[in-house]
This record gives structure tokens, sequence and C-alpha cells, in this order.
């Protein structure tokens, strides 16, 4: 039987420890954050944030390729790190599967891209042999509008950067995953077909019934694809809701900033909302991160970690603001010291 929550995290966090051992400083990279992706209907998750918020930290330990230093993740119900139900590699790879940001990184220059494919098929127990692997293959091929005739026997090189990375949400899609993690995966192919690639997730995400979580800068993409936007900022999920929600009624004040200006296709929303380089000290202080910034801020800010609120169905901000307007509850109030 499977679980009803295709992914979940618990109180994940991920410290990196930067500088020597006397004089270094614990970075956390990614602090405290939870969140689910329901199985039923497929979704896309977008996580956005700006350069050095713990995106790409979040979709290493979703991929199993880096250990959470805490916090829990499941997949499909299960332990992913410890515990006696732990999935094994094998098990993962079936229901979980990646995407990268360069797709010219993806693959080895000196071997042709269906050997890769192949692999995936007949190591992930996708196909019974060689026969059966050209049929899943191909299928899979075609439901990234490549023909298998096209790809046979080419190397890398013989492939756009577009095409490429369309190969490599093909070789994801073998195992038939209910997950898949795309981290950046169009920052790297030409703007012009950026939406093609995009398009893509939210067809296959009905056609093959997958759930995506889609790492990106971009804004305007996100909001395009996404089913749910979570909102990152210095290794905080700062708010996570429907992405309508979030782009119609921002609760963050960060989340608001970023609405401000509406970004263009493709622009990027570091190239909007300008903030400073980010100070290692930020990542390691106990109040609100944000506060520093904030046109809201109260002392509150200064002096306590804020609450995450449940703000409506589905929508939460890490935030003493709403608790002015949301429904009280005893333990948001004793949170907020009010
Ligand atoms: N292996 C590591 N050792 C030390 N610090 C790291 C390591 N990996 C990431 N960091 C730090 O953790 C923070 C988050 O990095 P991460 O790569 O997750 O951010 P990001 O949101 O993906 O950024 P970008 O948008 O630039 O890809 C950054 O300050 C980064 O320097
Ligand atoms: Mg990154």
């Amino acid at each position: 039987m499977s679980s009803e929550k295709v992914m979940e995290l618990k109180g994940l966090t991920r410290a990196f420890r930067i500088g020597g051992l006397l004089t270094g400083t614990r970075l956390l990279a990614v602090d405290d954050v939870s969140l689910t992706l329901k199985a039923g209907e497929p979704a896309i998750l977008s996580i956005v944030g700006e350069s050095g918020s713990g995106k790409t930290t979040m979709a290493r330990i979703m991929l199993r390729l880096l250990e959470p230093s805490g916090g829990d993740v499941y997949i499909d119900g299960r332990h992913v790190f410890a515990g006696a139900d732990r999935m094994d590699s094998h098990e993962f790879r079936r229901f979980v599967q990646p995407i990268f940001q360069n797709p010219f990184e993806a693959f080895s220059s000196r071997k042709p891209v269906d050997s890769y494919l192949y692999e995936t098929a007949l190591n992930l127990g996708a196909a019974a042999n060689r026969k059966q692997a050209r049929e899943v293959i191909a299928s899979a091929l075609n439901s990234v509008g490549l023909d298998y005739g096209l790809v046979e026997g080419k190397y890398p090189n013989q492939f756009s950067g577009g095409e490429l990375q369309r190969i490599s949400i093909a070789r994801a899609l073998i195992p038939n995953p209910k997950l898949i993690v795309a981290d950046e995966p169009v920052s790297m192919i030409d703007a012009s077909l950026r939406m093609n690639i995009v398009n893509l997730f939210l067809q296959l995400k009905n056609e093959r019934q997958v759930s995506f979580v889609y790492i990106t800068h971009d804004l305007s993409t996100a909001y395009y694809v996404s089913d749910y936007i979570a909102i990152m900022y210095r290794g905080n999920l700062v708010e996570l809701g429907p992405s309508d929600a979030i782009l119609t009624d921002p609760q963050h004040p960060y989340t608001e900033l970023l609405m401000d200006s509406v970004p263009k296709i493709g622009e990027k929303w570091d190239d909007i909302a300008v903030l400073p380089d980010v100070e290692t000290k930020e990542y390691a202080v106990t109040h609100c991160k944000f506060a520093a910034r904030c046109p809201y801020v109260r002392d509150i800010c200064r002096q306590q970690r804020p609450p995450l609120v449940e703000i409506g169905p589905e929508r939460q901000a890490l935030c003493f603001r709403p608790i002015d307007y949301a429904p009280q509850t005893e333990r948001e109030v004793a949170a907020a010291g009010i």
C-alpha cells in the first residue's frame, strides 16, 4: 500500500562547517524546514529563493545525495536516512529521480547517451532484457517529444542543451518514478527553449502522474508551472502555499518584496530584488533572519525565532505578523510572547 504522502520533510536541518577547526563557524544552509507533498493528485512544488538560500542543499538531501544534520525525510511514508523501515537505494531510485542543472555534466562525452538509458532501464528493473528496455526507452523518449531513432548511438555533443535536457528527463522517467526533483533544470538552457521544458513538466505531471520539485530563481516560470510554491530565505522556508495564494496575497514580508516587481519570463528574482551578499552570520541568527530588512520589523523579531503560522488551508508563513489577524492558537500566542 502506498503512503498518503509522496514526500515529507520534518524539521530538516543541514549545517556546514566553514573555515578552520578553531576559527570556523557553523553555517545552517537548511534550517528546520518542514513540508509535505501529498499523494493522490500529482503536484508541482516550486522552491524559490535567491542564491545561497539553501535550495540545492535541500535538493541534494531529497535525492539522498547528502545527509541531513537533523530532522527526517520520508519518501512514500518511509524513512530515507535512518530507521528500520528505511528505503534501500534501489527502491529509492525507482521512486525518486533527479534532473540536474547542466545536462552536459549528466552524460559523459565518451559514451552514447542511449547507453545511460539502457543502464537505467536494466538496473532499476524497468525492463528484463534489452529488447524490453528498448520499448521502455522509446516510450520515455516519446513522452519528452523525441524519437528513439534520432537518439540511438549518438553522443552528447550531437545534441543541443535543450535536447539533452529532454533526454535526461526521459532517463528520469524510465523507472516510472512518483517524484522528480529538478534543481534549476532550465537555467543552462537557451532562454527561448525554457518554456518548452517547463511545459513538459506540466504535461508529464498529468500524463505520467509524476510529482515534481522544481527548484528555480525564476518566479515567472514557478508561478506558471506550480501548484505550490515554497519561498526560501537564508535556509528557512519562510512561506509555503498554493501558488495562486502566494502570488496574489503574499504573507511573508520577503515574499511581498519579491512580488512588488512582477518579473517577466526568464527574469531572475536576483535581478529584481537585489539584496546585499549573504553574510555567513545571517545563517546563524536565532531570531528572524529577515528582521534586518523587514519594513514591518518589531522588537520581538530581533529577539525570537518567528513561529510557523498556519494562515489558511495549506498555507504557512514563518513570521510574527500574520498572528495579528490569523486565528490564534495558544501555542502561537505563547511562541509570539503576546
Ligand atoms: N559543501 C558545502 N560546504 C560549505 N558550505 C556549503 C556547502 N554547500 C553549500 N554551502 C553553503 O550553504 C548555503 C546554501 O547553499 P545552496 O547551494 O544550497 O544555495 P542555493 O539556494 O542552491 O543557491 P544558488 O541559487 O546559488 O544555487 C550557501 O551559503 C553555501 O555557500
Ligand atoms: Mg543551487
